[in-house]
């Protein structure tokens, strides 16, 4: 009998995917006694999850706005999905935001005088999309029939949760989160963290989150450290209880 022959895995072209995030020679300092970040140098991968520690007033919401062209670095280049996006010009780089960034704030920036479900759909109805997923986000953060109620009406965590929902809805391939569980209870903490963790699995998408919290680094894939303007690693983890739970 003839044999098949098996196909050929597909060659190894120079098209290599890029990294989600690259922050080459990142360098920040609001005076020359206070230098936050010094020449760092970080990759994110697509489908990676990682958490930021460190101390308070180290750098690590700095570090966050950097990447999301909300404030400028004093020197060196941060690429999203292969793009340097000081290169741009306003309106390309406002886009690439709107499209592959997903920010969760740690003052939640929720706009006061819109419903909860149209700050959620906010993303989505900015890159001209349905606003469709809006409801299935409020649903996933356990607020499924809030979606009438105003930010006022809302606890802390809960206008957490809201903020996380917006900052998922429009599926970014970059996810930066500053200490998205800051307000949550334990349980609460860590749907929303399965659910970060699903997300960013799912889409392919890379998560960035900063935390203090140990329970919520030990959802990610490695966690590292920020002191002395750069990173490194603290350790590597595996996050059983939530694999099992939601992989
Ligand atoms: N606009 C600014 N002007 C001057 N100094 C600033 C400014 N923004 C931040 N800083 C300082 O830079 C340092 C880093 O601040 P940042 O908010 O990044 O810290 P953080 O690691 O996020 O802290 P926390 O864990 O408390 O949120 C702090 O010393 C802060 O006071
Ligand atoms: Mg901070």
């Amino acid at each position: 009998m003839k044999q098949e022959s098996t196909p050929q895995a597909p060659a190894k072209t120079a098209t290599k995917t890029p990294a989600a995030l690259e922050c080459r020679s990142l360098s920040k300092a609001y005076s020359s006694t206070r230098v936050v970040l010094d020449r760092l140098d970080f990759t994110l991968k697509a489908g990676e999850f990682i958490a930021i520690m460190g101390d308070s007033g180290v750098g690590k919401s700095t570090l966050l706005n950097l990447i999301a062209g909300l404030d400028h670095a004093d020197s060196g280049d941060v690429l999203i999905d292969g793009t340097q996006i000081a290169n741009l010009d306003d309106d390309t780089s406002t886009r690439l935001r709107r499209e592959k960034l997903g920010f969760v704030f740690q003052a939640f920036h929720v706009l006061p005088h819109l419903t909860l479900a149209q700050n959620v759909a906010l993303p989505l109805l900015l890159n001209g999309q349905t606003p469709t997923r809006a409801h299935h986000m409020l649903a996933a953060v356990g607020l499924k029939d809030r979606g009438n109620d105003l930010p006022r009406q809302l606890s802390g965590g809960e206008l957490q949760r809201v903020a996380i929902a917006r900052a998922l809805v429009h599926q970014p391939k970059l996810i930066l989160a500053d200490e998205p569980t800051g307000n949550l209870d334990p349980d609460t903490a860590h749907e929303v963290l399965a659910l970060l963790r699903e997300e960013t699995k799912a889409n392919g998408a890379a998560t960035m989150m900063v935390t203090h919290s140990e329970a919520a680094a030990a959802v990610a894939d490695r966690v590292l450290v920020l002191s002395n303007g750069k990173l490194h690693p603290l350790h590597a983890t595996s996050a059983p209880a939530l694999r099992q739970n939601h992989e």
